[in-house]
């Protein structure tokens, strides 16, 4: 397995980024994000990004070395269904008539029935769709599968390992886990100091994820990492809270949007983009 080396930062961000830590010590925590309006400022966030187009193309080639026989999903976290729906229509349309399952887990029940709609729209018959509205741990689902995958849902499980190991459960042998996730690079570096606590943890990183795969036992594949660019310079305060994973307060946003300017590296237009990377784990039930 590749080691995660976090994005290194300048010394102006490093010093940015501690006095953001000081502007934080010993304050309540920032208010989290709103279930309801999560999936709308992530997808305007993801329009500031060239991540979702990546992890698309990325997971349809693996869709593609699955083979031309029926083949089922689980997605877990699928929220919106914005990326489920590309990763389904491609299975549907690179096999015309073989049978496609497409399972989602989504908590939020707004997402869950965005992700209804959008598969819905495919109009395909050989799809079959169904969504259940609960978190992993108590989702009722009762059948194996060719893929479970994960795309940025593993920093909310309670526990990485016992995750990994349901997972691996809900797979027939010979299928595959993908777990996509970001590390703690630079932008979350902010998540971190601002987010507040998920229950009773902080939101798990590829790095943790690399340690709960390494404690359970479970060998994966050399890891990938899609580096991805957002453009945060342009973003409304609510995209910049979704960055950060917290409702901002107006004078942490300054400080915030200078960190985020320090650590920018000139995208392909040369206009300044946060790095935005994301490992993707992979590994097959023996
Ligand atoms: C960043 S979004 C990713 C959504 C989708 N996979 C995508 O890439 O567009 C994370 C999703 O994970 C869901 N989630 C949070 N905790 C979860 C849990 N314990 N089990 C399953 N999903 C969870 C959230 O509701 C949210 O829709």
């Amino acid at each position: 397995m590749t080691s995660l080396v976090p994005t290194p930062t300048s010394t102006a961000a490093a010093d940015l980024l501690d006095d953001l830590r000081a502007l934080r010590q010993d304050v309540a925590a920032l208010p989290a994000l709103e279930p309801d309006s999560y999936a709308r400022d992530h997808a305007a966030f993801e329009l500031l990004s060239d991540q979702r187009g990546l992890i698309a193309d990325h997971l349809a080639g693996r869709m593609t070395a699955l083979g031309d026989g029926p083949v089922s999903v689980l997605s877990v976290g699928c929220g919106d269904g914005s990326l489920d729906v590309r990763l389904a229509e491609g299975l549907v349309r690179a096999v015309p008539g073989r049978p496609v399952r497409y399972v989602g887990i989504e908590p939020w029940s707004g997402s869950a029935a965005l992700f209804t709609a959008e598969m819905a729209a495919l109009e395909a018959r050989e799809l079959t769709v169904e969504v259940h509205v609960a978190s992993f741990a108590d989702a009722p689902v009762d059948e194996i599968f060719d893929v479970v995958v994960f795309v940025h849902s593993m920093y909310y499980v309670a526990d990485v390992g016992d995750t990994l190991r349901a997972a691996l459960d809900f797979l027939r042998p010979g299928g595959e886990l993908w777990v996509l996730n970001a590390p703690r690079a630079a932008l979350n570096e902010l998540v971190d100091v601002l987010a507040p606590s998920l229950e009773d943890h902080r939101q798990w990183f590829s790095a943790d994820v690399e340690d709960a795969f390494v404690d359970a036992g479970i060998t994966t594949d050399v890891v990938v990492t899609l580096d991805a660019l957002v453009d945060l310079a342009s973003s409304s305060d609510e995209v910049l809270d979704f960055a950060v994973q917290a409702r901002l307060t107006p004078e942490l946003r300054g400080p915030v949007r200078a960190y985020l300017a320090a650590v920018s590296v000139p995208g392909r237009d040369g206009a300044p983009r946060v790095p935005h990377p994301v490992n993707v784990f992979s590994t097959t039930r023996v």
